[in-house]
């Protein structure tokens, strides 16, 4: 289902376009001359709602700009669009269908990243993240697009060397903790996986997220401690910041960094999430409270005692005169 008005004169148009003049559908043009045109959304089979859009300019800047369309999209070298799984080669089809959670429309181009990037689908596909994807056969774990933004509009990690700025990648020294952040900052996924909650807030009140934010360079970023394609859980004793690894780790930018040093960098939040420090800061209040109020309850009732130690003997010595007075020797 198309929505948005000019689709169907648009449709109209390209059809009439396709009859009259096939030689100028050449590579890309006979992809884009509809979908360089479509405005509308798609709703598909699972319910999510795909824009048709691609902006054609920003693909041909892009990494992939040389690229036919069909490098990705193996199911639609026949336009019209041609039964899935047709005469792809098998690994594609068989990635395509574990990869299906990741992919909102075309599992299969999803999948086909790893024709040409085969090393580094090896490396996601053993990380913390792949093995989510693959093992625990879950969806919330990082995909290339996840990380790298949208599939024809993919810039290198260092920026445009004299255009398109140092930030135009999601996965550039200035855009990555934001990206990482995109799961990372998301109770839901934080407390299902059991890691830390508000990990991008705690990094950025430690030194290094402080000095990062004020446009710092060579700092410490996520990818830094963690590495990219190969994240590991941090219990994974090959993990950067496993253990001492830590010590080669903090010890490329601060040298002679020892056992006690490297021991100051953890997310670990201090509140009602992580609550053994929570409830031991607040145990401590209450203790600290009862102790006060303890004290000072001690002096009153200490000195009330004393006031009416005071009254009681004074009365008594008066009433011992009184009562004793009339037989005091010598009287
Ligand atoms: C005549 C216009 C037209 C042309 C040409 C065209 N498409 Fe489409 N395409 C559409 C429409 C309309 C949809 C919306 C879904 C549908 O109706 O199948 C769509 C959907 C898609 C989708 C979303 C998945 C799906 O199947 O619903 C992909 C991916 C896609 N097209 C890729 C391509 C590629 C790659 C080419 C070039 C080989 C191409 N299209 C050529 C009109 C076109
Ligand atoms: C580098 C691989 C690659 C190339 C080249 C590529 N695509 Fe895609 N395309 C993808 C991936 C991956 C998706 C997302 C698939 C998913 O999430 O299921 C996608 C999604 C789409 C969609 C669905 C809507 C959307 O934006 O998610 C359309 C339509 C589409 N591509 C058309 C094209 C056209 C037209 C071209 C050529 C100009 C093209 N693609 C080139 C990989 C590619
Ligand atoms: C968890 C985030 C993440 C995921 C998932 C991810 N990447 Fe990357 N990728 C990065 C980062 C960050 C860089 C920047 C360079 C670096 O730090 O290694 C990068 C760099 C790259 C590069 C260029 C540098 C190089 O190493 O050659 C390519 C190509 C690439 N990624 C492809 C992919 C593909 C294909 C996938 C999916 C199989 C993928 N990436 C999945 C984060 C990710
Ligand atoms: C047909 C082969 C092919 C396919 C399929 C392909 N790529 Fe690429 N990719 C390339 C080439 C070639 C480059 C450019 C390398 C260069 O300029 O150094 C590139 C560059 C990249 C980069 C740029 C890295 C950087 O920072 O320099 C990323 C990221 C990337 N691809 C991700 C993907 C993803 C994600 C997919 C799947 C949606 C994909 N590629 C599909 C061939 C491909
Ligand atoms: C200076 C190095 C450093 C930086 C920068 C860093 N981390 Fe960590 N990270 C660590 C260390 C060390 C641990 C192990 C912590 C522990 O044992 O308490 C860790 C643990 C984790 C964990 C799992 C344990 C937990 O507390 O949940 C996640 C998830 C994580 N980091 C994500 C991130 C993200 C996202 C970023 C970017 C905002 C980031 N890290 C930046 C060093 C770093
Ligand atoms: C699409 C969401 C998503 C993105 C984007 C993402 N992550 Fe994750 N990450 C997850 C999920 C989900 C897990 C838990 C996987 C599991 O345990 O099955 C995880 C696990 C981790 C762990 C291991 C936690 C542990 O217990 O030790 C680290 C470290 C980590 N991610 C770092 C990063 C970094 C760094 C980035 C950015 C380059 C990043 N992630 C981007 C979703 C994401
Ligand atoms: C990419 C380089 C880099 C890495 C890796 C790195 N740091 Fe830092 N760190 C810095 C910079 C730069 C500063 C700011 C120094 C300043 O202001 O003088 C800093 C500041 C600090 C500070 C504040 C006190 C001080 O010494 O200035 C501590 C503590 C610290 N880092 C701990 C760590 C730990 C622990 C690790 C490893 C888990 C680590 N860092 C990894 C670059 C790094």
């Amino acid at each position: 289902m198309v929505h948005g008005k000019g689709v169907l004169s648009s449709l109209l148009w390209i059809g009439f376009l396709l009859f009259f003049a096939p030689e100028v559908f050449g590579d890309n043009l006979s992809c884009l001359i509809c979908h360089g045109a479509l405005k509308g959304t798609y709703m598909t089979r699972a319910g999510l709602s795909v824009s048709l859009h691609v902006d054609a300019k920003k693909f041909a800047a892009s990494v992939h700009g040389d690229l036919e369309c069909t490098f990705c999209h193996l199911n639609y070298i026949d336009n019209p669009h041609r039964d899935p799984e047709e005469g792809i080669p098998e690994g594609i089809v068989e990635t395509g269908r574990a990869i299906a959670g990741k992919s909102r429309i075309d599992p299969v181009a999803l999948a086909a990243c790893t024709q040409c990037h085969g090393e580094i689908f090896e490396e996601v596909k053993k990380s913390v993240h792949g093995a989510n994807i693959f093992v625990k056969k879950e969806s919330d774990g990082a995909f290339c697009l996840d990380c790298h933004g949208n599939a024809h509009e993919i810039v290198p990690a260092k920026g445009i060397p004299g255009g398109g700025g140092e930030k135009a990648s999601p996965v550039s020294y200035e855009r990555i903790v934001a990206t990482c952040g995109r799961c990372h900052e998301k109770k839901s996924v934080s407390l299902k996986y059991g890691f830390s909650t508000r990990i991008i807030e705690r990094y950025n009140e430690s030194f290094h997220g402080k000095k990062y934010h004020l446009g710092g360079k060579n700092l410490p970023v996520c990818t830094t401690c963690h590495g990219s394609h190969g994240i590991r859980s941090h219990q994974d004793p090959k993990a950067m910041v496993f253990g001492m690894n830590k010590v080669k780790l903090c010890g490329q930018c601060h040298k002679g960094a020892n056992e006690k040093f490297v021991a100051a960098i953890t997310h670990k939040p201090v509140g009602r999430d992580n609550p053994i420090p929570y409830y031991a800061e607040k145990g401590l209040i209450v203790l600290t409270f009862c102790v006060i109020t303890g004290c000072a309850l001690h002096i009153i009732l200490e000195g009330f005692a004393s006031i009416l130690w005071v009254l009681r003997t004074r009365r008594r010595c008066r009433d011992d005169v009184r009562t004793t007075g009339s037989s005091l020797p010598g009287q």
